[in-house]
């Protein structure tokens, strides 16, 4: 039942494990990886009452050590300041002990807590237990840790591999109809980067994963679901990482489709009026608007992904934020540099080209063209 992706890597090599009740064999796991006795998890309070006291009790039960440290919920924990808390705690807390991460949220939990791991004594063990789609699909898997600066998003970081990623989809039945849709923006976006069965598929089936939360973990057609969009985008993602572990080549870049504006929208909204992944939808229609106007994209195809961008629930516009703020804070993007933009651009669903230097006036049109 359990499905296994391995991410194949020269130095650090692991494993995503994927299924409706992998949590469950967290202690076992971390046995045969050979991981310390001291387990210190990392989460929201929320994720914490969920799930992280029956983790912490199946740990303290198979000899482990554990201690929980949670930050607030939202992309403001993601800071140097909440970064240099946790290190505090756990410097103070660190006392004869072996420790280990568990990232244990979505997004911003697997980032931060790994940003932490990889610079705690230079570098401890840590495993990610991703509980939003986004976070299974996409942020748990490839080792890029960060922290947010004023400046923008995921300025301060390292690549850091962690030791293993448990996907356990059962957890996904609590979560809104709103981070479900968030979730579904990186799928889509795997789609048109690599894949058009996958979008094809979320074409025919995202409908079924709406309805009134939580869910019941009976409920085998969403479940049914939600597990063939983590296993594939998993795959997807753990094959360009493996190819690609440091974004060294145009591989891994292509993993930024719609995150160029993404990001600055993100950012001008001040990363609460938007969540991840909405912000990346409307960054996806820019992309695809942009690739129409550079003559790689039909416009037909650039139709049939607005239309599943709309359908699926994400916004349609971007609103109440400036265009030169959004310019502004795009010259941050790390794929722009000396004055030389790049913009992962569509040339048909399921595949995708870098492109660098495209005209500015082509850029600005592209993004008035869903401001109101
Ligand atoms: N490292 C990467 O490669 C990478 C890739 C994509 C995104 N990201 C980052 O991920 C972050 C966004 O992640 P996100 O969308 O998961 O947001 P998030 O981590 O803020 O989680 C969203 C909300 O869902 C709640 N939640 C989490 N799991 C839940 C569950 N099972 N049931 C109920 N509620 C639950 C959280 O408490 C939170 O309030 C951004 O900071 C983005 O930059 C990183
Ligand atoms: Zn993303």
């Amino acid at each position: 039942m359990n499905f296994k992706v391995r991410v194949v890597l020269k130095n650090d090599p692991y494993t995503i494990i994927i299924g409706p009740d992998v949590l469950e064999t967290l202690p076992s796991q971390i046995r045969s990886l050979g991981l310390g006795k001291d387990a210190l998890i990392i989460s929201h309070p929320l994720i914490e009452r969920l799930y992280g006291v029956k983790l912490s009790a199946a740990l303290r039960k198979a000899g482990y050590s554990v201690k929980t440290l949670t930050v607030p919920e939202g992309e403001k924990s993601k800071s140097a300041a909440y970064a240099l808390r946790l290190l505090k705690q756990i410097s103070a807390y660190d006392v004869d002990k072996k420790l280990f991460i568990i990232a244990l949220g979505g997004g911003v939990i697997g980032d931060l807590a790994g940003f932490v791991a990889s610079i705690y004594k230079r570098g401890v063990p840590y495993i990610q237990v991703p509980t939003t789609l986004l976070a299974q699909i996409d942020s748990s898997i490839g080792g890029k840790t960060a922290i947010d600066l004023e400046t923008g998003k995921n300025l301060v970081g390292a690549f850091y591999q962690p030791k293993l990623v448990l996907a356990d989809t059962g957890v996904l039945k609590t979560l809104s109809q709103r981070q479900i849709r968030n979730g579904l923006a990186e799928a889509v976006k795997y789609g048109i980067i690599g894949d058009v069965k996958l979008f094809n598929f979320i074409e025919a089936n995202h409908q079924k994963l709406n309805g009134p939360g939580p869910w019941n973990s009976r409920d085998q057609v969403r479940s049914k679901v939600l597990n063939f969009i983590v296993r594939r985008c998993a795959q997807i993602k753990a094959g360009i990482v493996s190819k690609d572990e440091k974004e060294t080549k145009n591989l891994r870049t292509v993993l930024n489709f719609g995150h160029t504006v993404g990001h600055a929208v993100e950012a001008a909204g001040r990363y609460d009026q938007y969540h991840h992944g909405e912000s990346v939808g409307l960054g996806m229609r820019v992309a695809a608007r942009i690739s129409v106007d550079m003559g790689l994209l039909a416009k037909a195809q650039e139709l049939r992904i607005n239309e599943l961008i709309t359908s699926v629930g994400l916004p349609e516009r971007i609103v109440d934020v400036r265009l030169a703020r959004i310019l502004e804070l795009m010259r941050h993007d790390k794929k722009f540099t000396a004055g030389h933009n790049r913009f992962v651009l569509a040339r048909k669903i399921g595949q995708v080209t870098v492109v660098k230097d495209i005209p500015a006036n082509i850029i600005t049109q592209a993004i008035l063209a869903y401001m109101n």
